[in-house]
């Protein structure tokens, strides 16, 4: 299938913590590939900031073998490369001082698209705002871009939207959640709200339980430090989880624009239940069959962080009450799988008698990987010997039904809208401290209980107080499997 690519117009794009980790592995790869496809053109600039002495060549030379280690495309000729990396520059800067602020505003263009990527420490947010104002770099239509994890708790989300707020217009605030970003993500609003057949059974009264699984066979892997501070509630049900489920039960906006849409995932979690403690299970894998276990991976003999998380959480809302959502994610699983399953509910009545057995339809939306869907229809079971039912999925893999054609990763999709100035993929300021003021409580707790996770083997699917989550309601988990 062939995608039209409107190119964006041309922009100035300053990449704080231009030779960090993100920068190296999605930003700048990522850049490169929308450079490729034609949308991004060369009259627009990358300049990469950092604290390091380098000269713009010694740039693009890092950059150069970013594209090759990252950008996933076969540089047989090297000649869109090197144009890419003429639109790079490279300013040295103290984000905490006065050197190289006035040398970035003289770099810096008129009348054109202006974004500033944070992609550095949440204490250094503050700083470089401030300077951006002072030095006369940002002005009412420049946009900030900032990374997770924005806060660590509603306390320190409120200080920094505060510190953001000081020099910007919400406006101009962009944080990423690259779930957002990802293609199958944004599809889930395509599926509700682009189709006649799923809404009208979209709710309690047709569905009987929603589970969202982000499972992961990674374990911590170099970011023990992080990791350990933070853990699977803050690191993933925060923010990604609590984004897929906002998405699979809010209501339908009215347009498909930024406001309108946040508002919508905003009530949904305004509209969590608090999470009783026996619908909260935390998990930590431990060593099996040779893989290492969390604690060694982080360096901490009594870490207490969990690197699974499920739960069972309730919507107070008409849509919703009664219908339980039952969420899970956690590393070092048997398989990678994120999928949203929607489980509906029994006919109310069946004509074939209790030999037929219990059969429900189930639409999975399958994240990642084998991006697809699948829903469980029940038919009758071919053959004679009396009417037996059976349930078949009617299987769909988004490879297959587009032909295979290349879907640009979350980050590539997430820059080309701050350029456009499309904060729909964003979240807003309050949504951000609303999911925090759910999640503290249930934090707050496991501190003030000195709750020990339960022990996991790595590459199993998790506790097994996690299936009795589900079982004790009658229920069960779809398996982990890729
Ligand atoms: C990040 C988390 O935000 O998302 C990581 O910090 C996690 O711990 C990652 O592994 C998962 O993202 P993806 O795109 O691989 O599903």
């Amino acid at each position: 299938m062939v995608t039209r690519v409107i190119p964006v117009d041309p922009f100035d794009l300053v990449v704080f913590g231009g030779t960090g980790d993100l920068a190296r592995r999605k930003i700048l790869p990522g850049l490169y590939r929308r450079f490729c496809d034609g949308q991004i053109t060369s009259d627009s600039r990358v300049i990469g900031a950092a604290r390091g002495e380098m000269s713009a060549d010694d740039y693009r030379a890092f950059v150069s073998q970013a594209i090759d280690e990252f950008s996933g495309t076969s540089n047989e000729d090297d000649s869109s490369k090197n144009e890419f990396l003429k639109i790079l520059d490279f300013v040295r800067i103290d984000a905490m001082g006065e050197d190289g602020w006035e040398d970035l505003a003289d770099k810096s263009r008129e009348n054109t698209i202006r974004a500033f990527y944070f992609s550095v420490a949440p204490s250094l947010f503050g700083e470089l705002a401030s300077r951006l104002k002072r030095f006369g770099l940002a002005d009412k239509t420049s946009r900030i871009v900032v990374e997770k994890p924005f806060g660590h708790d509603l306390k320190t989300a409120q200080d920094l939207n505060a510190v953001l707020a000081k020099y910007f217009d919400e406006s101009q605030v962009y944080r990423i959640d690259h779930y957002l970003g990802k293609e199958t993500v944004q599809n889930l609003m395509a599926v509700r709200f682009g189709n006649m057949l799923f809404e009208p059974l979209w709710n309690a009264q047709y569905v009987d339980h929603i589970q969202i699984t982000v499972a992961e066979t990674v374990g911590v892997e170099g970011r023990g430090n992080y990791y350990d501070k933070s853990g699977a509630m803050r690191d993933m049900v925060q923010n990604h989880l609590m984004q897929l489920l906002c998405l699979i039960a809010m209501e339908p906006p009215a347009k498909f624009e930024p406001d309108a849409v946040r508002d919508e995932k905003l009530k949904v979690i305004r509209a969590l239940d608090p999470v009783d403690w026996h619908h909260i299970v935390r998990g930590q894998y431990v060593e099996h069959a040779g893989a290492r276990g969390y604690r060694e991976a982080v360096g901490n003999p009594s870490s207490k962080t969990e690197s699974f998380v499920a739960l069972k959480v309730a919507l107070s809302n008409w849509r919703w009450a009664g219908t339980p959502f039952y969420l899970r994610t956690g590393k070092k699983l048997r398989a990678q799988a994120s999928e949203i399953a929607v489980v509906f509910k029994d006919t109310p009545h069946s004509i074939f008698g209790p030999e037929a057995g219990n059969h429900r339809n189930v639409l999975v939306i399958r994240l990642q990987p084998n991006e697809g869907m699948t829903l469980d229809v029940t038919i009758k079971e071919p053959g004679p010997g009396g009417m037996r039912l059976l349930d078949v999925p009617l299987d769909m893999s988004f490879a297959e039904a587009l032909g295979g054609s290349v879907v640009p990763d979350a980050y590539e999709r997430l820059i080309m809208d701050v350029i456009r100035g499309n904060q729909t993929l964003f979240m807003r300021g309050d949504e951000v401290e609303a999911a925090w003021a759910w999640t503290d409580p249930i934090i707050e707790g496991w501190n003030a209980r000195h709750d020990v996770p339960k022990p996991y083997d790595a590459g199993s699917s998790g506790p097994d107080d996690s299936l009795m989550l589900m079982h004790r309601d009658g229920r069960r988990w779809r398996d982990i499997q890729s």
